[in-house]
């Protein structure tokens, strides 16, 4: 058997973590850990609660009930990806909207939140075999990651993708609220005291403005490989 090591990848908003990192772990049969959703699943369930609106914003709320916030990813046969559920009902499409990317930055910087989610995240790739995408992987969830990429694209860049794959879901969105969501969230994500969003020492970084999709996940490969072989 081919040994199993942790993938880490981090980055920016939108630079395209996820689609590689789904693509990795099915080319590796790796487990992959889309941790964006759980922040975005915490942030959904604060929403619903009424414990964060704009403008406003009980943590303290929150906190006391993150015990009732159980989390889970199941096998969507029709994509062949992992949905989210929150207390088992399947949110995946919910925390796409641009509402909860508009909050998740808030939500995220809160070290109750992160704490919850960091153990989870820890306990799912505590055997190896894992691919996860987020902000900290390298940096806290998985310091001794045998492999961490970190990528980043022009904003601009990155604002166009999240624009298409929205109007592709058929969302009604205007390209000037997604750029201005995706600055605001580098800025709240990498200026955050609790975890900010910075490149590991020992990662290497990728800016995949001008890569596509194969070229990319073929640069990746060859570095797990590398340290696999
Ligand atoms: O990857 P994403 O855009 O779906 O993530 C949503 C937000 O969650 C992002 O703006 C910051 C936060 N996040 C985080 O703080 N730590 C992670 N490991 C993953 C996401």
């Amino acid at each position: 058997m081919r040994k199993k090591i942790t993938i880490a990848i981090d980055g920016f908003s939108s630079t395209g973590k996820s689609t590689v990192a789904k693509e990795l772990a099915k080319e590796l049969e790796y487990i992959y850990v889309d941790s964006g959703a759980m922040y975005r699943a915490v942030t959904f369930y604060a929403m619903k609660n009424g414990f964060i609106s704009t403008d406003f914003f009980d943590l303290d709320s929150l906190t006391q009930n993150l015990n009732s916030i159980n989390l889970s990813f199941k096998l969507n046969t029709n994509t062949g990806n992992a949905d989210m559920y929150l207390n088992n009902i399947n949110i995946e499409n919910e925390i796409r909207t641009l509402e909860v990317s508009s909050f998740v930055s808030t939500v995220a910087a809160s070290s109750s939140v992160r704490k919850k989610l960091v153990s989870i995240q820890k306990e799912i790739g505590k055997n190896k075999g894992v691919v996860m995408d987020g902000r900290d992987i390298g940096t806290v969830v998985f310091k001794d990651a045998e492999l961490k990429i970190f990528m980043n694209a022009s904003a601009n860049t990155r604002a166009e993708r999240r624009f298409k794959e929205l109007i592709d879901k058929g969302q009604n969105v205007i390209f000037d609220d997604i750029l201005k969501n995706v600055v605001d969230r580098d800025y709240m994500d990498t200026t955050r005291e609790d975890s900010p969003l910075v490149k590991a020492n020992d990662a290497i970084e990728i800016d995949n403005s001008n890569l596509n999709r194969k070229e990319q996940f073929d640069i990746i490969l060859k570095l797990i490989e590398e340290k696999i072989n």
